[in-house]
């Protein structure tokens, strides 16, 4: 009697355990790489820690003021004494039109030459277009300064990575620099700003450091965004950096100096006026594995839901190494103001709606 009634009941607790099991499992090997991401992700601020640089010198700006002995020592330093000082921004070319607009137009009034490296293949060996030379009338206005050079691109040999392309690539922007610089007269003392596109330092930093003798090199501490002006990460930024060139002096974008100028511009990441972009820029990034299989993170409908919700266009937890970090990255505010941003970005609002707040609607 006792057993006639248990083994029903029995049966009735095994199967749907099993089918559960079975689905976990199935679950987990379907979606082995996000699981693995989100685990580190979410154990980040435990076992990681930030590699950025640690000597933050406070930044010293308003409306106006003068880059003038006063301004330089407030920051520490001494001012130029000379006047023979050039400023020259080294950037190499992505399919960021939009964004380097803005920049050139943000650091015209200061810099003396743009330094442009682009090739027609990618990091990873795949053919490119060359956005820049196929665009170059756009930025017409700057001619005179643009100093270009194309790198034939290359399918990646046996052994290569896309590593050592980014570091072919960035070893070519030296010898431009070296080239370059070389045509100065002898005592020219000149300032590169080194930095992604998407990097964009403010005109008055560059004013900053062109007025004042910071040293060899110090990193630029920029605000974080993601997609556009809207969404505010913090002001987590560094690899951008300033750099008094010497013929030793070579096109970086890591760690150099531990010291950093806080708060010196804007970084804008994913920041795109279309979603072909961010999906041409999902399928090519360099962590590719991100998509680990999964087609449906490519899907428009989806990636513009992402975008006006300020979440992780991969599906991922945020990048962050402190828990408080985290949480408020995890449910992002958009932000009420374009107070501070590039001057040419707010002249031409109409233009570049789409990185101004409530912006968030893409074209397709
Ligand atoms: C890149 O340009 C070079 C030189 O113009 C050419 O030989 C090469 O085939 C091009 N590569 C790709 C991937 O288009």
């Amino acid at each position: 009697m006792v057993a006639f009634l248990r083994r029903p009941r029995f049966t009735i607790i095994l199967i749907p355990t099993f089918l559960f099991c079975t689905a976990v499992l199935f679950y987990v090997v379907q979606n082995q790489y996000h699981i693995k991401n989100t685990l580190s992700y979410a154990t980040r601020p435990l076992w990681d820690k930030d590699t950025g640089p640690k000597e933050m010198i406070p930044h010293y700006y308003a409306e106006g003021l003068p880059m003038d002995a006063h301004t330089c020592q407030l920051h520490g330093w001494k001012e130029r004494e000379r006047s023979d000082v050039k400023v020259l921004d080294a950037v190499l070319m992505s399919s960021e039109l939009d964004l380097l607009e803005i920049r050139m137009n943000e650091l015209d009034s200061v810099v003396d030459y743009f330094l442009i490296v682009e090739s027609n293949g990618t990091f990873t060996g795949l053919p490119k277009e060359t956005f820049f030379a196929n665009n170059r009338a756009r930025y017409a206005k700057f001619e005179h300064k643009i100093v270009y050079r194309f790198l034939p691109g290359y399918p990646l040999a046996q052994g290569q990575t896309a590593w050592d392309v980014e570091a072919n690539t960035r070893a070519t922007m030296t010898s431009l620099l070296r080239d370059h610089t070389r045509s100065f007269p002898s005592g020219t003392q000149s300032v590169v700003l080194m930095s992604d596109i998407d990097e964009i330092p403010a005109r008055h930093t560059a004013e900053l450091v062109k007025a004042c003798d910071f040293g060899s090199t110090i990193h630029l501490q920029l605000r974080n965004f993601l997609y556009s002006f809207e969404w505010y990460l913090g002001p987590s930024s560094w690899r951008a950096s300033a750099n008094l060139w010497t013929d030793a002096t070579v096109y970086h974008h890591s760690k150099f100096t531990e010291r950093i100028l806080a708060d010196s511009g804007w970084h804008c990441s994913y920041c795109f006026r279309t979603i072909p972009e961010y999906i041409a820029k999902m399928k090519g990034f360099s962590h590719s594995d991100r998509i680990g299989g999964r087609i449906d993170l490519l899907d428009p409908k989806r990636i513009q839901q992402t975008i006006c919700r300020g979440k992780d266009i991969f599906g991922m937890l945020p990048e962050a190494y402190s828990y408080l970090d985290f949480f408020s990255q995890m449910s992002l505010d958009p932000l009420p103001s374009a107070v501070g941003l590039p001057r040419y970005l707010l002249e031409n609002a109409e233009k570049y709606r789409f990185l101004l707040p409530g912006g968030c609607q893409r074209s397709s």
